[in-house]
């Protein structure tokens, strides 16, 4: 069976086509219609969104089927403390394929271990974030009509937003991608995504620290909102907030094909003023979420029993478990009990498998 937790989940070819399935739903909405009626998904939301969940509903609703679930962990036996994985037996009674969104980092992986209906990872603390990978990668398709050998701009949270790290990986798969990442100090990438992906794949990638001195450089460019929610001290977020804002003056030194991209919600971050430019593509990078949801739900259901679409191997694992601890408190594994899992990343690092944190030799 497919899970999708990480966008690396899914091969090269399998994510091509699911974004070709989403092209053809877009040109031939009425053929989808009733593909799967009586289909149940559950959409398990303990962390607020709007775009994310509404998009699957619609999605499923488009493809005639039903959704169930809630859309905080307060109306679910979460406040009575079930655990993740039970919430998760409990639901694949009742639903076909789950989407989970959690605060806690590797939360989706935990349900995934022992789920017997797909789970989606509709966004882990500021982890992975794979379906807006989905989203995106459709939209740079449409804007650009391609991917392969464009240059690509990421500016502002790049430390917390995880729609970043989830399409960095995934870029890293196609041919000729070059990488700008725009941000201050205090919100630079971390060092996992950089050197697992930036470093082992060979993607050429460096770090400025203003918008101007590339805009026109870039074919896409990735905004984002500064994660007011993921940070431990409020002064550091206070400092950092207002680091970068695009508004028409900036737009001017941008290539006339140059695609402006945002996960959403925005904040400050693009002025309303750009909204009108035919670059700005952040209100039809929406819609294509709602036809990528769409086909990821078809796969995800087309493949379930099929031997040739099942979860990579998890070659890196190490099995010395008691001698590493998880000490990221955003970690589900510090929240639940759960079998602790290491792996060791490319760089020779090891590293939690639940969030990617770094791990620290246990003191005995
Ligand atoms: C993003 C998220 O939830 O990570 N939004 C989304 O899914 N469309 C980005 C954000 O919250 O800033």
């Amino acid at each position: 069976m497919k899970h999708l937790i990480d966008p690396t989940d899914l091969t090269k070819q399998e994510t091509d086509q699911i974004i070709a399935l989403a092209g053809d739903m877009i040109a031939n909405k009425a053929k989808y219609c009733d593909s799967q009626r009586y289909g149940k998904l559950a959409t398990l939301f303990y962390e607020p969104s709007t775009r994310t969940r509404l998009s699957f509903t619609s999605a499923m609703m488009e493809l005639g089927g039903n959704v169930l679930g809630f859309s905080s962990a307060t109306n679910s036996s979460v406040s009575k403390g079930e655990t993740v994985q039970d919430t998760v037996r409990v639901v694949s009674a009742f639903a076909d394929v789950i989407a989970m969104r959690h605060h806690l980092e590797g939360a989706p992986l935990a349900a995934s271990m022992v789920s017997p209906v797909p789970i989606i990872n509709a966004g882990d603390g500021s982890h992975s974030h794979p379906t807006q990978t989905l989203t995106d990668l459709l939209t740079i398709f449409r804007e650009l009509g391609q991917i392969d050998g464009i240059t690509i701009g990421f500016c502002g949270d790049l430390k917390f937003g995880r729609t970043v790290h989830s399409l960095i990986k995934a870029l890293s798969r196609y041919e000729g991608i070059k990488i700008v990442l725009i941000a201050p100090e205090e919100l630079r990438l971390p060092d996992y995504i950089k050197q697992d992906v930036c470093c082992s794949e060979s993607i050429p990638f460096r770090e400025v620290s203003t918008m101007e001195e590339v805009l026109g450089e870039l074919d896409v460019l990735y905004m984002t909102r500064v994660q007011k929610e993921r940070f431990l001290d409020e002064d550091e977020f206070d400092r950092v907030k207002d680091s970068f804002v695009l508004d028409k003056e900036k737009m001017k030194l941008a290539k006339p094909k140059m695609a402006v991209l945002h996960p959403l919600p925005r904040v400050n971050e693009i002025l309303p003023e750009v909204d009108s430019d035919h670059r700005a593509a952040y209100f039809r990078q929406v819609e294509n979420g709602k036809f990528v949801r769409m086909a990821l739900i078809t796969k995800l259901l087309e493949w379930k029993d099929d031997p040739a679409h099942s979860m990579p191997v998890d070659k890196d694992r190490i099995e010395n478990t008691g001698d590493y601890v998880c000490h990221n408190r955003k970690c589900i594994c510090n929240h639940e009990s759960l079998p602790p899992m290491f792996k060791r990343s490319p760089d020779g690092v090891i590293r939690c498998r639940y969030c990617d944190a770094k791990v620290e030799v246990k003191k005995r």
